[in-house]
């Protein structure tokens, strides 16, 4: 569906689970937050209704992330039910990768077709600390898995944080020349409890590329990546895979974003930065049927903003693991 500013919405993102089993810095308190009682969370059966409805009104991508979405219980019948609906073309997940490597086989056969891993260091000890908790090796072990399942295009997600992985990003460069691996820079938002924190340690995709060029010399440009969404990609001479950025805070992707996103607890946000939401959940329960549904999920594509201002601030009662970033 076209929204009132000519994007095509095409792309629902779900949040299946807003519990993880890491902590990263950046994301959640070292305790966690509070998880969302098992009731107030959709089922997968709900969460399939929902696909079906959107696919009616134009949604042909669909991402499953979390929290970390292979925590979820039967998370692999999900995948089932979405492909099975031949409206959905694609079906991606965002995922810490801590768990992958054992469920990928499965998941593949129901119907996964690429996976973005979340991984902000190559060294096992700073990758501990990032994620309070998490094994490098487990990750590693899922990312080599994505890779021979050819799950492509396989992507790693890299917040950039200074004091912390800003001596690897030459690494992950490198990474990309021998393995068909695509690296995306993400800016740290300040989004959550870690509003001053994010402030300080900042970096810019500018910067990163300016070291980067500094590094190996100029990059080539106008990269194409399957599902690139907002990020721009930039590959090094011979690289068998490319390194982008997703610049959420220097250069919003408004103008461009196809996007909407299905927290947990079934509500519907047409904007991550926004606080409105539309509950899908209540009318879930009370028995709405498909074409209600797809009537609900109009409104909030209507009611898309047309840009977000985040540099105003964070006042969200939610962090990120809620929303699914
Ligand atoms: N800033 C930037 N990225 C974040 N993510 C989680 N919290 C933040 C934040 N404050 C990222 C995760 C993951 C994706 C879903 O969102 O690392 O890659
Ligand atoms: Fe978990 Fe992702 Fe948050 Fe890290 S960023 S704690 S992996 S939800």
């Amino acid at each position: 569906m076209i929204d009132n500013y000519q994007r095509n919405i095409n792309y629902l993102r779900i949040s299946v689970t807003d519990r993880c089993n890491l902590r990263c810095v950046y994301c959640m308190p070292p305790e966690g937050v509070e998880n969302t009682p098992h009731r107030e969370i959709l089922s997968l059966e709900e969460i399939a209704r929902v696909v079906d409805a959107a696919s009616d009104i134009g949604i042909s991508k669909i991402r499953i992330t979390g929290g970390e979405p292979l925590v979820r219980k039967n998370i692999v019948d999900l995948f089932e039910s979405i492909s099975a609906n031949p409206q959905i073309k694609d079906i991606s997940i965002t995922t810490n990768g801590v768990l992958f490597a054992d469920m990928a086989e499965d998941l593949k056969r129901a119907g996964l077709n690429r996976v973005n891993f979340s991984l902000d260091s190559l060294n096992p000890d700073i990758f501990r600390d990032i994620t309070r908790r998490g094994k490098f090796d487990d990750v590693w072990r899922g990312i080599q898995k994505a890779l021979e399942l050819e799950l492509h295009p396989v992507k790693l997600n890299v917040v950039a944080v200074r004091g912390v992985n800003d001596h690897e990003f030459a690494d992950f460069a490198r990474l990309t020349r021998e393995l068909p691996l695509h690296v995306r820079f993400i800016e740290l938002m300040p989004i959550g409890e870690c509003n001053p924190w994010a402030v300080e340690n900042f970096i810019a995709a500018e910067e990163i590329l300016m070291k980067l060029q500094q590094g190996f010399g100029p990059l080539n440009t106008e990269v194409k990546v399957t599902g690139g969404g907002p990020a721009k990609y930039f590959s090094l001479p011979g690289a068998k895979g490319t390194i982008g950025f997703i610049t959420a805070i220097s250069q919003h992707f408004c103008a461009a974003c196809n996007r909407l996103r299905l927290t947990a607890n079934g509500q519907l946000r047409p904007c991550l930065y926004g606080q409105q939401e539309f509950d899908l959940k209540t009318p879930l329960r009370e028995g709405a049927d498909r074409q209600e549904l797809a009537i609900l999920i109009a409104k909030a594509i209507r009611y898309k903003p047309s840009q977000h201002h985040m540099e105003e601030g964070w006042t969200d009662r939610r962090v990120m693991s809620q929303i699914g970033g």
